[in-house]
């Protein structure tokens, strides 16, 4: 596996891919890399010849109040997982070469509204960062397909709309959430967990599973479902930042008739704020 850090060795590399006739497959990452994100890999490395991944942590999708200082660094072991998963390329940049005058000056990209909703309204400007930092890479890498875990529901959509509305040359794939057997998503924010903290936050997957199921029920109100998921998290230990029930297609709220819908869920355990999200179908 070739280990790049500057944009200008990356491009002749790739250039190289091409001539050569081997597709790409790009799976963007801020490492500490986990089951999680080797199934990306893993699905970028069963559909196309190369597979490149990035490891950035970009400092313009964390707010000054975040984790950004302590956001788990494992560059030594995310390397060995990479080979063993059969990347063939890591472009693993210092800040300077993705923002040479600072984030602050940089050229933003904002899909409006899927922006603002969800965890866009706790985070604000976390989705601009998002998808400011994955348009550069995406032109840098010029892969045929991207990879993104579901698990960041939102984020997977907005990538999706971004790549539509500006006509990106670039088919965007959605990998399923891998989940410890107690069904807590795979996530490098468990890492502040505490053992009896993990335990606890596998409730959050079960919380979204009841309300899949009340829904699909059709016992309740869906108001009543939501109320009554956010006292159960709440019991759980959980601070809840939101639950909703919205279309899979565009995070609206579902009107009579929607039949695929997704629940999607963050929360405060302690000082770690933990998202995931279900889809299910109704009838
Ligand atoms: O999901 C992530 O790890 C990040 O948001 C991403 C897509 C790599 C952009 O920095």
């Amino acid at each position: 596996m070739e280990i790049v850090q500057q944009a200008s060795l990356l491009r002749p590399l790739l250039s190289g891919y091409r001539e050569q006739g081997l597709s790409c497959g790009f799976v963007p990452t801020m490492g500490n890399l986990h089951a999680g994100h080797l199934a990306l890999v893993d699905a970028a490395a069963e559909q196309c010849d190369k597979v490149i991944v990035s490891i950035f942590v970009n400092p313009m999708q964390f707010g000054p109040e975040e984790d950004l200082a302590s956001y788990p660094k494992t560059p030594g072991d995310d390397e060995k997982a990479l080979i063993e998963h059969g990347a063939s390329l890591l472009y693993r940049p210092p800040v300077e070469d993705v923002y040479p005058l600072g984030h602050a000056s940089q050229t933003r990209v904002e899909v409006p509204a899927l922006s603002d909703i969800l965890c866009g309204e706790s985070r604000p400007g976390h989705f601009i960062g998002v998808t400011t930092v994955v348009n550069r890479l995406f032109n840098l890498v010029l892969a045929e397909k991207a990879f993104f875990g579901k698990k960041d529901y939102q984020q997977y959509l907005l990538i999706r709309k971004m790549v539509s509305d500006l006509a990106m040359n670039i088919e965007v794939i959605g990998v399923d959430t891998v989940r410890l057997d107690s069904g807590l998503a795979m996530s490098s924010r468990n890492n502040y967990l505490s053992d009896s903290e993990q335990i606890q936050a596998a409730g959050l997957y079960r919380v979204l599973q009841d309300v899949a199921r009340n829904y699909q029920a059709d016992s309740l109100s869906s108001s009543a479902v939501q109320q009554a998921a956010l006292a159960e998290l709440e019991k759980i230990g959980f601070k809840p930042d939101y639950l909703s029930v919205r279309r899979q297609s565009d995070l609206n709220e579902p009107r009579t008739g929607d039949l695929k819908l997704v629940v999607l869920a963050a929360v405060w355990l302690g000082s770690t704020r933990l998202i995931d999200n279900l889809e299910f179908d109704l009838a």
